[in-house]
């Protein structure tokens, strides 16, 4: 099977490149490097620069592809800087949401049948300590990264009725692991290696949320993509358990790379604004299906730290 994984040079994306070649498909990642990096991924993954978000680049991956047909497209590429797209919504606009748009485009035209979606609890919005499902509505998201991820989600769902055979949307919690390009343990660590007496955490330390190790998230989605069989599929990915506080983490990251740093906490319980301080997801249907992740919320963290120290070199 011939797959297209867009946005595959981030974090995620050779995570999941590595799976899908060792299942034996044949693998095109494009990715604008905007985050991602090319050394991110095996050498034998061949990778083309591409911006997903400019209107010539559905002509231009046709014409890269040379009447090669594509069986699946796995679209992970997006802004992940939440705050950065709250200040200016064109960012998310333009890399959270005309890369769909235009990865749907090139479906079309070359006849792609299966196409996988890297979708965020982010589109649910604040529901505070009430448990999300997949059924719970309305969606009202409170960033504009939320925002254009929910509007992918729609197109999606609109082009499953007129010409993909499936569509399969991941709703992650966040994500750990390496090769890390951004989120909270990064930022943690990389503070810590500029001032190693000083650890400065955004908000209070009680946002509480739900930690999934990487490994375990690209587990899940091959799981359920070779269980699907709706035309449509919107699946909640996570752990049991309901998370961790920021507090603890920023104790753990403390704890392995400078146990005599002091940590200043800033005020109210949310990191900037979009941010989501508590969120419980229900992972009923993913485990209705037979999945269980191998980790827990504290067991990812705490193995992801130590990855990432070891990536940062501390
Ligand atoms: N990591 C998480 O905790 C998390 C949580 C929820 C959802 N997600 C989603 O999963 C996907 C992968 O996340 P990640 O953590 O690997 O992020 P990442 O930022 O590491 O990877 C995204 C990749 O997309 C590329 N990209 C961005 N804009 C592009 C454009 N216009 N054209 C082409 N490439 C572009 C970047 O260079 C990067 O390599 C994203 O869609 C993200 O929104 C991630």
């Amino acid at each position: 099977m011939t797959i297209l994984l867009a946005g595959g040079a981030g974090f995620i994306g050779p995570n999941l490149a590595r799976r899908l070649a060792a299942a034996g498909h044949e693998l095109l990642v494009v990715d604008n490097f905007s985050r991602g990096l090319r050394a991110n991924l095996p050498d034998s993954v061949p990778c083309i620069e591409m911006d997903l978000s400019h209107t010539g680049c559905v002509a231009a991956l046709e014409s890269a592809l040379k009447g090669r047909g594509v069986d699946e497209i796995w679209h992970l590429a997006a802004n992940s800087d939440i705050p950065a797209g709250v200040e200016d919504a064109n960012v998310d606009l333009r890399d959270t949401f005309m890369t769909t748009f235009h990865l749907l485009q090139l479906s079309k035209r070359i006849g792609v049948c299966r196409f996988m979606f890297a979708s965020s609890s982010a589109v649910y919005g604040d529901w505070g300590s009430q448990r999300i499902a997949e059924t719970l509505g309305p969606l009202m998201p409170i960033s504009n990264y939320g925002a254009m991820k929910l509007a992918s989600e729609a197109q999606i769902s609109a082009a499953a009725e007129g010409f993909l055979e499936r569509a399969s949307i991941f709703r992650f919690p966040n994500v750990v692991g390496t090769p890390a390009t951004h989120g909270v343990l990064l930022d943690f660590v990389r503070k810590l290696k500029q001032d190693m007496s000083r650890l400065e955490v955004l908000g209070d330390g009680t946002q509480q949320k739900a930690y999934l190790h990487v490994s375990d998230l690209v587990d899940a989605m091959l799981f359920a993509t070779a269980r699907q069989t709706t035309v449509r599929d919107v699946l909640n990915i996570g752990p049991v358990d309901d998370g961790v506080t920021v507090r603890w983490i920023a104790e753990q990251v403390c704890a392995r790379v400078s146990p005599q740093a002091t940590i200043a906490y800033g005020q109210g319980n949310k990191g900037w604004v979009g941010d989501v301080p508590r969120f419980r997801y229900a992972v009923d249907k993913l485990h209705a299906l037979g999945w269980q992740p191998t980790m827990d919320s504290r067991a990812a963290v705490l193995r992801s730290i130590d990855e990432i120290a070891t990536q940062e070199q501390v």
